[in-house]
């Protein structure tokens, strides 16, 4: 009896552990009927981020220096305006659990930097991680996102790019939502990029918790190939591509940051990467050296013509409409009743492609005038069809106006 007694005694002081158990009827928060979009972001965010270009070894002179040079370059005047530290500023967190600049890299503080960069008509924005440390072993944000999300306020950001390493048994959806609620209580207009790299297919539930959401790995510097979790422009292209009728205002897919201008493909594969990225309303996120670039790689950056397709005020995400081995024929609605049109040659000898009305919608009778976004002319009136060759690994853009 007395053994009975105890046991009863012992099970009503565990129950309240019963009670902590995961409500079943929890509604998860992109079916949270009060959770709604930031209203940020409604065309894909365009601005730098350190990662593709300096890595780690990232300090206030090279930001500096980029902000500066997004000016003089004219990448600002483009429409490039984030200037993103990625990861590896970060000190320690202090006795109250404050997180702080890495003293030798940013002596000066990431509020003077914001400043610095918020006198040239940009914007600021830095990196984090929702586990306990960053992919770069920095401190990581779990366990402090209101006080992070309030400190980066106060240091006047942006936009956060939200990685994900160190992350252990996590809900990727509760831990994003989290810091996007901490973001709003903030109470400052933040963007936020979901950088989870597809795993938990941000796409099915990150519309009203962020602005872009990563779809996959890392991208490397090649125009092919997967390596380790690293992969280069066609093989992002592929898995990105399928993802389009998620993409939105306000809710971009994002193939991650560009690697034009890095030495690793050639010009003409560095236009094609580019123009992909447009035609997939994908966030232009330049990742070079801004401050020491050709004027082939600024030309590819700041293509007007392509920008504007990326920008496209509808916000909806181009696809792929017919492929025949490495020729491919791409289609992106555009306001107006335009369409923007890419052919693109995978292959490694000059190719025709064709796109035919069908592609586009439109009745095979109907005129349409044809502009080369590359070329920057017009290349007259067309219908029915419109063939050009393609070089290998190349593209041929063209913008059609019906
Ligand atoms: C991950 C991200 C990258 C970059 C690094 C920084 O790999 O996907 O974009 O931010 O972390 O360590």
């Amino acid at each position: 009896m007395r053994l009975l007694l105890a046991w009863c005694a012992a099970m009503l002081i565990a129950a309240p552990a019963f009670a902590q158990a995961p409500d079943p009827n929890r509604t998860p928060p992109h079916l949270d009927p009060n959770r709604t979009p930031n209203g940020l972001a409604q065309t894909p965010p365009m601005g730098w981020n350190s990662w593709n270009k300096f890595g780690c070894n990232v300090n206030e002179a090279t930001v500096r220096g980029v902000a500066d040079a997004m000016i003089s370059s004219g990448m600002r005047d483009a429409g490039y305006l984030y200037v993103v530290v990625d990861d590896c500023w970060h000190g320690p967190r202090d006795a109250e659990g404050n997180i702080s600049a890495d003293p030798e890299r940013f002596p000066s503080g990431m509020h003077a930097l914001g400043d610095y960069i918020h006198a040239r008509g940009l914007k600021f924005g830095i990196y984090s991680d929702a586990g306990r440390s960053t992919c770069g072993g920095r401190p990581g944000s779990q366990g402090h996102e209101y006080q992070d999300a309030r400190t980066y306020a106060a240091w006047g950001v942006d936009y956060l790019k939200y990685d994900w390493c160190a992350t252990g048994t996590r809900n990727a959806e509760e831990a994003y939502a989290l810091m996007a609620d901490a973001l709003r209580a903030s109470g400052r207009d933040i963007v936020l990029s979901i950088c989870e790299w597809g795993g938990n297919q941000p796409w099915l539930w990150a519309a009203n918790i962020g602005n872009m959401w990563r779809t996959t790995g890392d991208i490397y510097d090649h125009w092919d190939g997967v390596d380790r979790w690293m992969h280069g422009v066609m093989d992002i292209v592929d898995r990105n591509e399928p993802l389009w009728s998620y993409a939105g205002p306000g809710h971009w897919n994002d193939a991650d940051m560009l690697e034009v201008g890095n030495g690793g493909m050639t010009d003409s594969e560095y236009r094609a990467h580019f123009s992909l990225w447009a035609m997939m309303a994908s966030p232009l996120i330049a990742g070079n050296d801004i401050a020491g670039m050709s004027a082939a790689t600024r030309e590819i950056l700041t293509n007007r013509e392509v920008i504007a397709v990326d920008q496209d005020r509808l916000g909806i995400q181009g696809r792929r409409v017919w492929r025949d081995g490495g020729r491919e024929v791409w289609v992106r609605p555009l306001s107006g009743g335009a369409r923007a049109v890419l052919l693109l040659n995978r292959g490694d000898a000059p190719a025709e492609i064709a796109v035919d009305w069908d592609h586009l919608g439109l009745p095979p009778a109907l005129h349409a005038r044809v502009r080369d976004l590359w070329a920057h002319r017009d290349v007259g009136r067309a219908r029915g069809r419109y063939a050009a060759t393609v070089q290998p690994h190349a593209v041929v853009m063209l913008r059609m106006q019906p």
